[in-house]
């Protein structure tokens, strides 16, 4: 049987990992500034994680929501804290798509309307409302489409409140910094737009936080930047430094019914384990301001090369834009410097690694990217 050839891989074959560096086959090592898209949140086989999940498989892995499991009352408890949203309800899921999708249906069970407004370039996963709120029409089938989603261009105010007088809003999705669109930073002034908007239209503000959030920005949230609440979040990635799992933190105001939602294997013990060891080891070592550190040293230290035409992002979420004629850097930087970064389309490399980064392998990697900025290795 041979695999479904959908992924465009490096030929790297990875064994092991070690907070941000991660060792092939053959023994070379990497610095990981990519974190599997970043899900490493507290780096490869962070102890206290290991320990967790493994005390965890030992009592039990597994069981669905048909009986109590404490672990998830614990770990709503410790997520309310941790976010700053002590009062929002929890509820959990397995990967960012079904996050967004339990998002998008909860808001329209809420007020009873169908329209959706996304933004360009947006990404929410590739389930049936997910992927018709993404804006890439290559990932839409046709039995995804849909009128219900009205895509608007990225923060442009006028346009948003032209689609509300417009039509019956049941949610807006927003990434707080668009991932996949190239690391795009909503304006604070956007997302307050947004909250007033909803409010005054009964509409669901939904902040989707799956690749920003999870205090990769130095806040929680990044949408917090704007100083406005959401009335769902949504996340994933980071959640599990691994582990499969997501979930939607949902405002009071959005009742529970039961079957409203489900699922089999969200909030199973092993899963919450491990967002548990996550959240744990943000708060007992200052991670969100490790990210705000580290993150907020490399955006500085990156302006400073000419050839950079533009540094975007926030803590350590950065996408670094480069001119055609370097679209070479990614690639020198794996393959010469064994650096692994993300890249957006056409030209942005995104960094997205794990919130305990060390300034020393920040400068690792700056002095890697200098090198492949020289002149001689760009006419190489
Ligand atoms: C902003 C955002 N939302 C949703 C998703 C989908 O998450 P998953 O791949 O876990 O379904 C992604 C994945 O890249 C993402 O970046």
């Amino acid at each position: 049987m041979n695999l479904f050839d959908v992924y465009p891989i490096n030929p790297i074959n990875i064994v092991k990992g070690v907070g941000s560096l991660v060792y092939d086959d053959k023994g070379t090592e990497y610095l990981d500034l990519y974190g599997g898209h970043a899900v490493i949140s507290i780096g490869h086989t962070n102890p206290h994680y290991v320990k967790r999940l493994e005390d965890q498989l030992h009592q039990i892995g597994f069981y669905s929501n048909s009986i109590e499991i404490p672990l998830q009352k614990q770990l709503a408890e410790k997520l309310g804290k941790v976010s700053g949203k002590e009062h929002y309800q929890l509820f959990l899921c397995n990967s960012g798509a079904e996050a967004n999708e339990n998002a998008l249906k909860l808001a329209s069970f809420y007020n009873g309307k169908k329209k959706i407004i996304a933004f360009r370039k947006a990404f929410h996963g590739r389930t049936s409302l997910a992927v018709a709120a993404t804006d890439n029409a290559k990932i839409v089938a046709p039995v995804n489409e849909t009128d219900n989603v009205i895509f608007l261009p990225w923060c442009d105010e006028a346009a948003l409140e032209q689609a509300f007088a417009q039509n019956e809003i049941s949610s807006v999705i927003i990434e707080g910094i668009q991932g996949v669109g190239g690391i795009q930073v909503a304006t604070e002034s956007f997302l307050q737009k947004i909250r007033s908007l909803c409010d005054e239209h009964n509409a669901v503000f939904i902040a989707d936080s799956v690749q920003c959030g999870y205090g990769r920005t130095g806040k929680f949230y990044s949408h917090d930047f704007a100083g406005v609440d959401a009335d769902i979040y949504s996340m994933a990635k980071g959640m599990g430094n691994g582990f499969p799992i997501g979930a939607i933190s949902i405002s009071p105001k959005i009742k529970p019914a039961y079957g409203m939602l489900g699922t089999t294997f969200g909030g199973n013990h092993l899963a919450c384990a491990a967002a548990l060891a996550v959240l744990e080891e943000i708060e007992q070592n200052n991670l969100m301001q490790n990210a705000a550190e580290v993150g907020g040293y490399l955006i500085e230290e990156l302006k400073k090369f000419e050839q950079v035409k533009e540094v975007r992002g926030r803590g350590l979420m950065i996408g670094i834009e480069l001119p055609e004629e370097l679209a070479h850097v990614r690639k020198e930087l794996l393959n010469k410097h064994h650096i692994f970064t993300g890249e957006a389309k056409p030209n942005v490399v995104r960094l997205l690694p794990a919130l305990n980064l060390t300034k020393a392998h920040a400068d690792q990697f700056l002095t890697a990217f200098a090198a492949v900025l020289k002149p001689a290795s760009v006419t190489a």
